[in-house]
């Protein structure tokens, strides 16, 4: 047995097989999966704009007009009109003075966060944050120091603790909406920590465009710190129906960003059709942002109807909603049934989320109708009972389990804060401020596997 069979099926083994399921036609709130109709309950096309017909003319015009590739880096063969049409339409969206496109939102993390942290920078990063935030920290080689999440005292704590006698820059990142869970990161604190500890804020809105926000313009808008974020990541792949990325900053760190940032530098710049195409998402967004009350609407049909089948779900307008399962094969097992029953919601396994926390991702659509919604947590929910899970003992997400933002760190909840840490593993520089490696990704099939093997 060659190595690479040998490590595929130590992860069949451990229920973290994969594969690629084929679907026919588009992202639509139904699809063909493997030729069957199933509702699409796991896509991030959530207003539904990737396959809406003015989004495709727009792509198809700008095949025919620009062509379908963009040839090279935009500082190698030149910038397109239309890439710059779409980045001062974003710009305006997001509040911002100036934005930059990147090829993708994993290429905008890396991209950005190598450029804002080098050797002896040191980088706060949120546990749960995205992998492409992961592997940006460890590419940048700066020092990791992740703290837990949302918890903005431990953010502190670390801040605290690192800064004797550095001299490097401090970057705090996170996810606004956190990807696996739809929870929301503590954006005032965040700013206020990077305020009085001298640090730059990258904020990944991959997941609050298209839901949260005045007109679906993201959770900084809706924290009321537009202008406030010293770079705003977004992704052209969800909500904007198409695909590419873009960095929202200040005309200066956007210059920047253009001299230093290695996947802008060397990379193919964005194709002129997905560009189009998100141009005529946005521009939809703008003209009717009903769409947004929409994903709202029926992101409160769908828990609504999960949480009347027992599952742990609360009452929220988050459209992001894990069915937490724990194990992998039972995840994998009731995504499987759901199938066969007409609903596509994706197991989502390690290394995407931590290992025991296996579940499923739903995740709402503008274009799903409520009863659809309602049909499939019932399916759900008859499937977890048929398979022997009680829906009621999975285990609570993040949204239902975090408790509010906190207005002021570190006053509040001093006492709480020295009884944590009087014994607390958390706060201990092993399992938080080590310097980059192991500590930027708690999830890692790597370890996984090699803590398999060692079991
Ligand atoms: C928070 C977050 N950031 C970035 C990305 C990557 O974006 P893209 O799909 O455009 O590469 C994702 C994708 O899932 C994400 O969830």
């Amino acid at each position: 047995m060659s190595e690479i069979e040998e490590r595929l099926s130590e992860l069949e083994r451990l229920g973290l097989g994969r594969r690629l399921r084929l679907i026919s036609g588009p992202q639509g709130p139904t699809v063909l999966l493997e030729g069957k109709p199933v509702l699409l309950l796991c896509s991030n096309n959530y207003l539904g704009l990737a396959d809406h017909p003015r989004v495709r003319e727009a792509a198809a015009d700008a095949a025919m007009r620009w062509g379908v590739g963009a040839g090279a880096s935009r500082l190698v063969s030149g910038s397109m009109t239309i890439h710059g049409r779409l980045e001062e339409r974003l710009a305006d969206f997001k509040g911002t003075e100036g934005c930059l496109l990147f090829g993708s939102g994993y290429l905008a993390n890396l991209g950005v966060i190598g450029a804002l942290a080098g050797a002896g920078d040191t980088v706060f990063s949120d546990e749960l944050n995205h992998a492409s935030i992961i592997d940006g920290c460890r590419l940048s080689r700066a020092a990791v120091v992740v703290y837990r999440h949302r918890d903005v005292e431990h953010l502190e704590w670390s801040m605290r603790r690192h800064a004797g006698g550095r001299e490097g820059r401090r970057l705090i990142v996170s996810d606004s909406v956190f990807s696996m869970d739809g929870d929301v990161a503590p954006l005032l604190e965040l700013a206020e920590l990077a305020q009085t500890y001298g640090a730059r804020t990258v904020i990944d809105e991959a997941h609050a465009v298209g839901n949260l926000g005045p007109d679906g313009r993201g959770a900084v808008a809706e924290a009321g710190l537009e202008g406030e974020i010293d770079v705003v990541i977004g992704t052209l792949g969800k909500a904007l129906g198409s695909y590419g990325a873009y960095a929202c900053a200040s005309a200066e760190i956007v210059r920047y960003l253009i001299n230093t940032s290695r996947s802008l530098i060397f990379s193919t710049a964005p194709p002129p059709p997905a560009v189009a195409g998100a141009l005529a998402a946005l521009e939809l967004l703008r003209e009717r942002p009903h769409r947004v009350a929409r994903l709202r609407s029926n992101a409160r049909a769908l828990r609504r109807a999960l949480a009347a089948e027992g599952f742990p779900v609360t009452e929220s307008e988050m459209h992001i909603v894990p069915l937490i399962v724990g194990d992998e094969r039972q995840a994998m097992r009731l995504c499987q049934e759901a199938i066969e029953g007409g609903v596509f919601a994706q197991a989502i396994r390690p290394p995407t989320v931590a290992s025991g926390s296996s579940r499923l991702r739903l995740t709402a659509m503008a274009s799903h109708t409520a009863s659809e919604l309602r049909e499939a947590a019932g399916l759900l929910g008859r499937v977890a009972r048929r398979i022997g899970l009680d829906p009621e003992s999975l285990t609570a997400g993040q949204v239902e389990r975090q408790a509010p933002p906190r207005a002021s760190a570190g006053e509040d909840f001093a006492g709480e804060i020295s009884a944590r840490r009087a014994g607390a593993a958390p706060f201990d520089a092993e399992s938080s401020g080590a310097p980059a490696g192991d500590s930027a990704a708690p999830f890692d099939i790597e370890r996984d596997l090699s803590g398999a093997r060692a079991a």
